[in-house]
């Protein structure tokens, strides 16, 4: 049976890249799509800010913009105006990128984000016509209060605005805090669950978005994206560290494909 939901992987960067080895490495990744023949499941690579316009390029001269999106990893809530540092959604849009990550727990964590400025952020990018990759995820202590349910189900309905929302627009990463960046990822079972959860949560959230997308995020690498891949209410990843190297990130994108 066909999958309703198109599977999407997504490498986030965070702040690494240089110019010249992300170019080889986009090469790589352009060649290894290429070389697969159809585009089999969506992958968005997330660089730094700096390196979406020369990545586009190496896209554009690849033959691999149709097959590879790129996305930012924020962006202000405002459209343009007086705010050193930041970057607005459609400047990333500008720049060649279809997606943005937002509320990721760096950010949230490191810029004090709230699930509010997420929800005025997720409405910029929707401006712009991005579209969302929206995260949400308990840490360890919340876990283990035994309100992991209940603080990803209340992140995800103020993260997201009241209206303008849908299945399209909108892509949800779920991850755990305590998983990202550790090398332990969150068990299958414990994953199948969350997925669930979110997906029903959706559901009454507004008409039709059960349909959305909805990543795991959290210490996906080779010798587990398959096994995550295939779970159920899982439609892809989101990948940090393993999505770096695209000999590391090869092995995921092919899970990826090995189960559509
Ligand atoms: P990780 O990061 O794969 O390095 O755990 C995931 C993320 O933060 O998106």
């Amino acid at each position: 049976m066909a999958r309703i939901r198109r599977r999407l992987i997504a490498g986030n960067w965070k702040m690494h890249g240089r110019l010249k080895p992300a170019v080889a490495e986009m090469r790589r990744l352009a060649a290894l799509v290429r070389r697969a023949g159809r585009s089999r499941c969506d992958i968005v690579i997330c660089p730094p800010a700096s390196l979406l316009v020369p990545l586009r390029a190496t896209l554009a001269a690849a033959g691999g913009l149709r097959r590879i999106a790129l996305g930012g990893q924020d962006c202000h809530s405002a459209d343009a105006g007086a705010h050193t540092g930041d970057i607005a959604a459609p400047m990333l849009a500008d720049a060649g990128a279809r997606f943005v990550i937002l509320g990721h727990s760096e950010r949230r964590a490191d810029h004090a984000e709230t699930d509010a400025l997420v929800r005025a952020k997720v409405q910029a990018a929707h401006r712009a016509g991005l579209i969302a990759i929206v995260c949400v995820g308990e840490n360890l202590a919340e876990r283990e209060a035994g309100a992991a349910y209940r603080v990803v189900g209340r992140a995800l309905s103020r993260s997201l605005p009241a209206s303008g929302v849908t299945a399209a627009n909108i892509v949800i990463a779920y991850e755990p805090v305590w998983a990202i960046g550790t090398g332990r990822s969150a068990e299958s079972g414990d994953i199948a669950r969350m997925h669930g959860h979110i997906r029903r949560r959706l559901g009454r959230l507004g008409p039709g978005l059960e349909a959305c997308r909805i990543l795991y995020g959290g210490s996906v690498k080779p010798a587990n994206a398959a096994e995550i891949l295939s779970l159920a209410d899982v439609d892809g990843a989101l990948v940090g560290g393993a999505s770096l190297k695209i000999a590391e990130f090869r092995p995921i994108i092919e899970a990826a494909w090995a189960i559509e």
